[in-house]
C-alpha cells in the first residue's frame, strides 16, 4: 500500500558538493549568516531587474510545448531595496575576509543597487563595474540597443582573493590590424606596437586577461545545448569566469537567486561547495535535473560529498500532483515501480525510489529516471527492513512522497 508523506529534504548521494534551499533568501538569511558566518569566499547575486514582468518557463515534453510559470518580478522599488539591504547585510556577515561579492544588474537596478552597496559593503571596497556586452535579441529603432549587463564586484576587506593567472587565455595566432607580426631570433611569433617611444611586444604563446568589459561571452541562445529552458539563465561560462577568479577549489560559493542553477552547475564542475537558494519550486526542479545531468557527464562527485536540498518553504509545493503508480513484488527483495498514468496538468520530470532517514526526515533515492512516460518503471532492491519511499516531481516542482508499508 501507499501511504502519502511529508518529506523535509533529500540527500542526493550520488552527487552534490551543495545544498539547495526553496526559500525566500530575505526570509532566511538570518538562518544562514547563524550557518555561514565569516565562511563563504564568493558570493554572486542575479536578483530580479525590477522589471515588473511574470516570467514563465517554455518546455517541450514527449512533442508537447508546457508553460509553467517561474517567478514574479513584481515588488515595487521600496520593497525591493528593503529586500536587498536585509540581504546584502547577510553577505557582508557571511563573507571571509577575502571574499567577494558580484552583484549582476542592469540599466534598471544598476544605480541603485551600487548606492546600497556602496552603503553596506563600503565604497572603498567597490572593485570594478564589469560590462557584461552581448548581441542577442533584436535591436531599438527610437534609442541605442541596450545590450550589456553590469555585474558590480565588492570586496569584504583589505586583501581580496583574486586568480588572476585562472581566468587568462592565450593570446593566439589571430592577427591584430593595430599591431606588427614579427618572428624572434628563437622563431617564436610575436605581435609589436609602438607607443610613447617604447616597443611593447606581446607572444603568440602569452595570456590575455579579461579586462571589466566583457565581449567575448555569448548571451544563450535558442538552441543552446546548456539551456534549461529558464527564463534569465545566464551562462556557464560568466560563471565560470567569476567562479575561477574569486574562489579556489573546496571553498564555498554561494548564490541567493539560483534560477536554474548556472552557479552549481559551475562550481560542481570545479570543485566548490555550493548553497544555493531560490523561492521557486521550478527552480529548484530545475537545480536538481541539471545537477543530476552534470553528476553523469563529468561523474567527479565523490559519495562523501552529498547534495542537500531543502523543501523548507512547504507553502511553495503545491501538492496537487495527480499520478496512479503500481508496485509490483518481482521477488523476494526485487520491487518494480511503474507509472500508470499522470493526470495532473503538468508532466512528470523526476521520479526515484529509495529510503527516509527518520532522524533528519531526508529522502535519499537509490534509482531515479528524469525520463518519464506512462509505463515507466523503476526496479528497486529493498535491502533493508524499513519501508521505501517513492518521490515524484513535475516541472512545476510540485511534489509528492509516497510511503511503501507491506
Ligand atoms: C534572474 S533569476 C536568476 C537566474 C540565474 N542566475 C540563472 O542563471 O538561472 C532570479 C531568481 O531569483 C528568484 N527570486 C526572486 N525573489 C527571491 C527571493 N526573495 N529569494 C530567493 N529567490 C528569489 C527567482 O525565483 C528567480 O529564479
Amino acid at each position: 500500500m501507499l501511504v502519502e508523506t511529508e518529506i523535509k529534504s533529500e540527500l542526493h548521494t550520488y552527487g552534490g558538493n551543495g545544498r539547495f534551499i526553496l526559500a525566500k533568501s530575505d526570509e532566511i538569511i538570518d538562518m544562514l549568516v547563524k550557518e555561514y558566518k565569516d565562511s563563504v569566499q564568493l558570493i554572486y547575486l542575479d536578483p530580479p531587474f525590477g522589471t515588473g514582468d511574470k516570467f514563465t518557463m517554455l518546455k517541450k515534453v514527449n512533442g508537447t510545448r508546457i508553460t509553467v510559470s517561474t517567478y514574479d518580478d513584481t515588488l515595487n522599488d521600496e520593497q525591493y531595496i528593503e529586500m536587498m539591504r536585509n540581504i546584502m547585510n547577510g553577505c557582508k556577515k557571511m563573507l571571509t575576509k577575502s571574499g567577494a561579492i558580484y552583484v549582476h544588474v542592469d540599466y534598471r537596478m544598476s544605480v541603485k543597487m551600487r548606492l546600497l552597496l556602496d552603503e553596506v559593503f563600503g565604497e572603498n571596497n567597490f572593485v570594478n563595474e564589469i560590462i557584461w556586452s552581448y548581441k542577442s535579441g533584436g535591436r531599438a529603432t527610437n534609442h541605442f540597443s541596450r545590450k550589456h549587463d553590469t555585474i558590480l564586484l565588492y570586496k569584504n576587506g583589505k586583501s581580496m582573493l583574486f586568480n588572476l593567472e585562472a581566468i587568462g587565455t592565450l593570446r593566439g595566432t589571430e592577427q591584430r590590424s593595430h599591431m606588427k607580426k614579427s618572428v624572434d631570433e628563437e622563431g617564436k611569433v610575436y605581435f609589436s606596437i609602438r607607443s610613447g617611444g617604447k616597443i611593447y611586444k606581446y607572444y603568440e604563446d602569452s595570456m590575455v586577461y579579461p579586462s571589466d568589459v566583457w565581449d567575448d561571452i555569448e548571451h544563450l541562445h535558442q538552441k543552446d545545448p546548456e539551456r534549461t529552458g529558464y527564463s534569465t539563465q545566464k551562462p556557464e561560462e560568466l560563471l565560470r569566469r567569476i567562479i575561477l577568479a574569486s574562489s579556489n577549489e573546496n571553498d564555498i560559493v554561494m548564490d541567493l537567486f539560483s534560477g536554474s542553477g548556472t552557479t552549481s552547475a559551475v562550481a560542481s564542475k570545479n570543485n566548490r561547495h555550493w548553497v544555493s537558494v531560490d523561492c521557486s519550486p521550478v527552480a529548484m526542479n530545475v537545480l536538481r535535473m541539471r545537477q543530476l545531468k552534470t553528476c553523469e557527464e563529468i561523474s567527479l562527485f565523490s559519495k562523501s560529498e552529498p547534495m542537500l536540498i531543502e523543501h523548507l518553504d512547504r507553502n511553495a509545493i503545491d501538492h496537487n500532483i495527480e499520478v496512479e503508480l503500481k508496485v509490483e513484488k518481482t521477488s523476494s527483495e526485487k520491487y518494480k515501480i511503474t507509472v500508470i498514468s499522470q493526470s495532473g496538468d503538468c508532466p512528470i520530470s523526476y521520479f526515484a525510489v529509495g529510503y527516509v532517514s527518520n532522524n533528519i526526515n531526508s529522502f535519499t533515492p537509490e534509482v531515479f529516471t528524469t525520463n518519464i512516460n506512462e509505463g515507466t518503471a523503476l526496479y528497486f532492491i529493498n535491502k533493508s527492513d524499513k519501508p521505501f519511499v517513492i518521490h515524484i516531481a513535475d516541472y512545476r516542482g510540485r511534489q509528492k512522497f509516497f510511503k511503501y508499508v507491506q
